[in-house]
């Protein structure tokens, strides 16, 4: 029995619902598994950190003449920067090729090819200690950065493409789940009674081929996205054959007919690429709300935590903080399985307000906690508490619906070159806080999180009046709603919170 057919939801409109087959099963897991490596790579850099600079050290001391003085200590704190900031340069760098290379290549052949980078940078670090370089280090965390940056816009492409409209947040939030999976591994492997040892670290780095060699080996058996097949290929057989795949039916009319809609719009507006993106009036709202979006889950401050955590937890007076680190780690994953039974029924625009208020309230907690931590020591267990509600809040909405939501707000067309963007101010949002949280953090003290607070509270005004509701909507008729929206941009304003009524409406949608 096919548990295909339309099915009512709220408002009154009809969604086509598929049955969840093995291949779509088998190709989210198999994309998602870049997801596991972007997150292994952005965990696996902090716990090891003192062994990792002692042989920096070693290197620095073979090259030198015998009897040379260790490395100075300013040299090996850039050295370090370095080599913990240039994978945030590498995905800057490789997020802005997403679109072109995933019209050039394919979304499935661009994430085979991807692997290579995860192949060279996994080597190349893993080769490091051995060979005494810093130098290869720094290479390979770049090439693994660039391997993330492209993974970042290709998985949730290809996994919204892919999904049936009722499970597309659902199966979009796996992609963050994979990266916090990944960042929990990489926590627990580096402690020292795994991996984290002397002569053991270079291991860490060698694990990340693992998930490469894994992918290789199955995206062969994935298809090809339909959208990509039929709409920008016109392989209208080709489509077919990889929908038929993914839903497990023979009559895949229903979904062709979305996608003509969809191609028939794309074919009666000029190319875009992403430049013209700004440009246009149809697009100016949609990509706003995506870049701000993407700005509300980095300058949150989530990776003020995510990388410094140990030095965060030591200063907020918790003993123990490299299990404390592990603790965020468990809270982050836990929460993102709970985002991900919530965002179909809820909806992305309510979750994502409703975590970025309870990320304020955490920042102001935490404000207070470090801002008495002299006067009553005892008060560092609400430290802790408020930074693992601030993870879990985060979770709820800002982590996984900024990815998939930019697939959701552009149609075909205009999509590869919305994921460029967005993936890009992710990246550069990334590296700003890697790079500028400590010193802004010297320079406030416990009130660093104020400043987050602050961002906050902008980004929560942003997403009430502006981001609209996408679940349960095709992408043709959010991109109708948007269009729709230009006519009367104030109304829109007044109207944003009852968008689901309106989204639908059709209606007026052409400039
Ligand atoms: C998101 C962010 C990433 C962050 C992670 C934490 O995936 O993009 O930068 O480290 O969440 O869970």
């Amino acid at each position: 029995m096919p548990s295909h057919g339309f099915q009512p939801i709220e408002g009154g409109q009809q969604v086509i619902r598929h049955r969840v087959t093995k291949t779509l099963v088998l190709s989210v897991f198999t994309a998602i598994l870049s997801s596991l490596q972007f997150g292994y790579n952005i965990g696996v850099i902090n716990a090891p950190q003192k062994i990792i600079e002692q042989s920096y050290n070693e290197s620095w001391i073979s090259r030198s003449e015998l009897g040379s003085p260790p490395i100075d200590p300013a040299l090996l704190r850039t050295l370090w920067s370095l080599s913990v900031a240039i994978f945030s340069i590498g995905g800057m760098v490789s997020s802005l090729s997403v679109g072109v290379i995933s019209q050039w290549l394919g979304r499935k052949r661009a994430m085979v090819i991807n692997n290579i980078f995860a192949f060279l940078g996994g080597s190349l670090m893993g080769l490091s200690q051995i060979s005494q370089s810093y130098e290869m280090m720094i290479v390979g965390r770049f090439l693994i950065g660039a391997y993330s940056g492209l993974a970042s816009g290709l998985v949730p492409m290809y996994v919204g493409e892919i999904a049936p409209t009722h499970l597309r947040g659902a199966l979009g939030t796996l992609h963050q789940l994979a990266i916090v999976i990944g960042i929990l591994v990489a926590q627990v492997l580096g402690l020292d009674m795994f991996l984290g040892t002397k002569s053991r670290w270079s291991v860490l780095f060698w694990v990340t081929l693992i998930p490469a060699a894994v992918q290789s080996l199955l995206l062969p058996f994935c298809p090809e996205s339909p959208r990509f097949l039929y709409i920008i290929c016109e392989q209208e057989a080709q489509a077919k054959k990889s929908l038929r795949r993914i839903t497990g039916l023979l009559d895949v009319s229903d979904d062709l007919s979305e996608m003509k809609e969809e191609k028939r719009q794309m074919d009666s507006e000029p190319k875009v690429s992403i430049f013209q993106i700004f440009r246009s009036r149809t697009y100016r709202q949609p990509i706003l709300v995506a870049i701000i979006l993407q700005l509300s889950q980095q300058l949150s401050g989530i990776n003020a935590i995510f990388y410094y955590s140990t030095d965060i937890f030591s200063k907020a007076g918790v003993e123990q903080p490299i299990y404390a680190t592990i603790g965020a780690g468990i809270v982050n994953t836990a929460f993102t399985v709970v985002s991900l039974f919530l965002v179909e029924r809820t909806g992305r625009r309510t979750l994502h307000l409703f975590g970025l208020a309870g990320m304020i309230i955490c920042t102001l907690l935490m404000t207070v906690a470090m801002a008495l931590q002299d006067t009553i020591p005892s008060i560092s267990s609400l430290s802790m508490l408020a930074i693992f509600g601030f993870v879990a809040f985060f979770e709820i909405g800002p982590g996984p619906i900024p990815w998939f939501i930019v697939a959701e707000l552009f149609s075909q067309g205009p999509r590869p070159a919305a994921m460029a963007i967005a993936g890009c101010t992710n990246w550069t949002s990334n590296f700003i806080i890697g790079m500028f949280f400590p010193y802004v953090a010297d320079l406030c003290g416990p009130y660093v999180f104020l400043l987050f607070a602050f961002l906050l509270l902008g980004f929560l005004i942003f997403t009430y009046f502006r981001v609209p509701e996408t679940r349960g909507k095709s992408f043709d008729e959010i991109a109708h709603a948007f269009r729709g929206r230009n006519l009367s941009l104030l109304d829109m304003e007044v109207k944003a919170s009852t968008e689901l009524d309106s989204l639908g409406g059709g209606g007026a949608d052409e400039e």
